[in-house]
């Protein structure tokens, strides 16, 4: 599958706010704010609630991490093949909360490819993300650890890392994330090149979160 973009992704990591039925609301609002606005929008799910999102909802619904294996003899992993057969469309890969070694994130990436399933391979910076590229991932997500979770955003803080990773990646493949909370950040990160923005706490940790996304997916039209 691919996805539609510019593209607005929102990882729901594991928030008390956006677990069990509460993921299900979330991810509803999500649903309905992308239809409202006529926007491309996607969630990323916490593993013990993947099945029952890609039931309730038609957008893209993408796992925070995968195991580059099919079924078989294994214990505590996420298997690609079982995440297929539950509806997921694909996952995130190394994120800075979930790192990888390039070995899993290649075997992952090929279980993926497999099984048609969309891959976004987090990188630090821009020389992990051309390396990632290199190793098959649709998109690469450019996310700043430090900027993580807090209230300034890497469209703000740190454009040049935006435009170095465009130039270097591509057009069409980057993602943006850290710190994102309005839609002029959105904005900003797609008047640099990027291709959409990965976020959190901007909407799970919002009073209003069908308010706050509104806000961001604004920035997602031209
Ligand atoms: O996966 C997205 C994430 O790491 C960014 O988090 O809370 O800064 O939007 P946040």
């Amino acid at each position: 599958m691919a996805f539609e973009t510019p593209i607005l992704i929102t990882n729901f990591k594991a928030y008390e706010e956006a677990i069990g039925a509460k993921a299900v609301e979330l991810a509803k609002i999500h649903e309905r704010v992308a239809n409202e606005l006529g926007v491309n929008v996607a969630i990323v799910g916490m593993t013990l609630d993947l099945e029952m999102l890609a039931a309730a909802v038609s957008i893209p619904v993408l796992a925070q991490h995968m195991d580059g294996v099919s079924y078989g003899p294994y214990t505590g992993l996420v298997p690609v093949d079982i995440a297929r057969s539950m509806g997921i469309d694909g996952s995130m890969l190394n994120h800075s909360e979930r790192r990888l070694s390039d070995a899993q994130i290649v075997a992952a990436l090929e279980n993926m490819k497999r099984l048609n399933m969309m891959s976004i391979v987090c990188a630090e910076n821009e020389e992990e993300g051309v390396r990632y590229a290199a190793m098959g991932a649709d998109f690469i997500a450019i996310e700043i650890p430090e900027l993580i979770g807090g209230n300034v955003s890497v469209s703000q803080a740190r454009p040049e890392v935006i435009q170095r990773a465009v130039a270097a990646i591509g057009k069409g493949k980057v993602l943006v994330g850290a710190g994102i909370k309005t839609g002029e950040d959105v904005r900003k990160a797609l008047e640099l090149g990027a291709t959409g923005v990965l976020l959190s706490s901007g909407v799970v940790k919002a009073k209003d979160p069908m308010a706050a996304l509104r806000d961001l997916c604004s920035g997602l039209k031209a």
